[in-house]
């Protein structure tokens, strides 16, 4: 099959390309290639390339900056979907898209299913809100795919976070308030494969890493498996302000595929593949 793959520069895209390289013909755009967010480009290019797929990984991913840059936000995860949306209906390919736990409030304690309702709390989930609902109303064959908390070999994340901390710093303080599920980008990208293969049905699906945990959680047992010896202390988000409020409880509740490895494992393995840790 004939494959775009949008945003192969960014974290998820570079472990899409990894995972689709074999097999099929890729075409592999990002910023110097195509500005997303420009009608005419988009239509023009993408239907004289003409592919089966059109995987979309490019997005504006800054979440604090987001809540100053409220009009290019809408635009690259709003507006812009809604054009890959148009051209694929044109070409009739398949639409793969990555959406977020951040379109939900985040107050439900039980997490979310894939039918919950939105109701984002910060700019990037109300642009990221946006991006789904333009492909409800334009596309048929399509994927959306929501994930949370990735963390990947090509990019900046909170794994990579932790460890930059643990050279400059003796202790550190972490958020123990909010409720997430880590995700290994390589894990997802092995699932979007096993999704196109199926042909499951279009729509909403949730591909995370199983079991969730605090980020307290997630800095210690990152701290623990690469055997750094840091003290980390549990704090409340009100001790930690940010620009974008962030969801308290932002489990994804997945109902439709079989579930991922348990986060800690795909933690583990991220380690070992980069080095921190030793098998
Ligand atoms: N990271 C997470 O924790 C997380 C969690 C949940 C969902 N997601 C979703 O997962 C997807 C992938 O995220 P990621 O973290 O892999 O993203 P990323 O590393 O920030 O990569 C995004 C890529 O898109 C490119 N891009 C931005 N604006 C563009 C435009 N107008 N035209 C063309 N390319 C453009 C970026 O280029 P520049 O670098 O030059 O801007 C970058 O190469 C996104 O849809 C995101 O919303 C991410």
């Amino acid at each position: 099959m004939k494959i775009l793959i949008l945003g192969y520069k960014g974290m998820l895209g570079h472990e899409l390309v990894k995972e689709f390289e074999n097999g099929h013909e890729l075409i592999l755009w990002d910023r110097d290639q195509i500005d997303i967010s420009r009608k005419e480009e988009v239509i023009e290019k993408v239907s004289k390339l003409c592919p089966d797929i059109v995987i979309n990984a490019a997005a504006y991913t800054a979440v604090d900056e987001a809540e100053h840059n409220k009009n290019l936000a809408y635009k690259v995860n709003g507006c812009a979907v809604g054009f890959l949306a148009t051209v694929c209906k044109e070409i009739d390919a398949l639409f793969i898209h990555f959406s977020t736990d951040y379109v939900f409030d985040g107050e439900n304690h039980n997490g979310y299913k894939e039918n919950h309702s939105y109701n984002p709390i910060n700019m990037y989930g109300k642009s990221k809100a946006l991006g789904e609902k333009m492909i409800f109303d334009i596309s048929s064959k399509y994927y959306i795919i929501r994930t949370s908390w990735l963390f990947g070999k090509n990019g900046k994340n909170f794994v990579e976070t932790m460890l930059r901390l643990a050279k400059e710093k003796k202790d550190i303080r972490v958020v123990n308030d909010q409720f997430g599920s880590p995700t290994y980008a390589k894990d997802l990208a092995s699932e979007v494969r096993k999704l196109v293969e199926s042909q499951n049905q279009s729509g909403i699906y949730h591909i995370t890493n199983s079991e969730t945990c605090s980020w307290y959680d997630f800095a210690v047992k990152i701290f623990e498996l690469s055997n750094l010896n840091l003290k980390v202390k549990p704090i409340k988000t009100e001790e930690f302000p940010t620009p974008a409020k962030r969801p308290i409880y932002s489990m994804l509740i997945n109902t439709k595929l079989p579930p991922m490895r348990k986060w800690e494992e795909a933690l583990k393995s991220y380690l070992i593949e980069t080095g921190r840790r030793k098998l």
